[in-house]
């Protein structure tokens, strides 16, 4: 069970970033990837729209036998955390309880900023999470539509970057916060453009990270870290694009990949694309 690997999941290529402290911190071990990106974004959903998604990719991944599931997106954590913790008996793990433990630890003035989906600012998660560790907390939540379509459309462009993102972010300036949660594994890769708008004195939350060293510690607990010298395999499957997914793989990961189409609606011998389009 222990070299079995880990499954990650997310609604396109942000999860990249959880994938990427993975290899960064466990370089040992293996990942199993699935990216939703033909549904991307699931952000603007309903709940139960964004819970046959996930279960959909969680339950793909888990038949294929993984040690772990990591539910690398705010989005399908928010929704769907819970219900798959009951449901999978493998651990599981989400994005959002990292990332606010990681912004208690961070925030001076005790006033914290999240960005994210609307999903996931509807959702409360995130003041939930904080409230929990550390009641007096301040919170100012803040839905970014848009930042996820940039995201998924491949390298950043600050010059198109820029006006969207310096907009969607005006009611933060001046709000007195001194950390902010990146509620969303896609927006790691607009950090710099968010740091270039609201200056050095807001530190970015980054829950990849955090979420890395979650899986990291459970493993480790638990003595469930791959055993062997031999260099672990990955598998990324997307069911959008496989070259653009591939394409953005690897510039963020920085080294090859091999991505293989497959949608998780798919029957044997169905035209799996069309016919996954015709469900969104
Ligand atoms: N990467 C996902 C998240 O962390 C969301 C993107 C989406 O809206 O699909 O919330």
């Amino acid at each position: 069970m222990r070299n079995k690997p880990i499954g990650v999941m997310d609604s396109g290529v942000g999860g990249l970033t959880v994938v990427s402290e993975l290899w960064r911190q466990l370089p040992r071990e293996a990942v199993l990837f699935y990216g939703d990106s033909v549904r991307c974004p699931y952000g603007d959903r309903s709940d139960d729209e964004i819970r046959r998604f996930t279960f959909k990719a969680l339950d793909f991944l888990y038949e294929q036998g993984v040690k772990m599931l990591v539910i690398a997106c705010n989005t399908a954590t928010a929704v769907c955390l819970e219900e798959a913790k009951e449901r999978y008996d493998v651990p599981v793990i989400g994005v959002i309880g990292p990332g606010a433990r990681a912004a208690i630890a961070a925030t001076e003035v005790q006033k914290v900023g999240v960005i994210g989906t609307r999903a996931t600012i509807k959702s409360n998660s995130y003041p939930k999470a904080l409230h929990l560790t550390h009641r007096g907390i301040n919170v100012v939540s803040l839905a970014c539509p848009g930042f996820v379509e940039l995201v998924e459309k491949g390298p950043i462009q600050m010059d198109e970057a820029l006006p969207i993102v310096a907009t969607s972010l005006q009611d933060l300036k001046g709000s007195g916060i001194d950390t902010l949660i990146l509620g969303c594994t896609h927006y790691p890769h607009l950090a710099k453009v968010i740091a270039a708008v609201l200056g050095n004195g807001v530190r970015l939350i980054n829950s990849a990270e955090e979420t890395a060293r979650d899986v990291s510690h459970w493993l480790t607990e638990h003595a469930m870290t791959r055993v062997g010298l031999d260099v672990p395999e990955h598998i990324f499957y997307t069911s959008g694009d496989a070259i653009r997914f591939r394409t953005i793989g690897e510039a963020w990961l920085g080294k090859s990949i091999d991505v293989q189409f497959f949608d998780v609606w798919s029957e044997p011998g169905e035209p799996t694309k069309e016919w996954s389009c015709a469900l969104r």
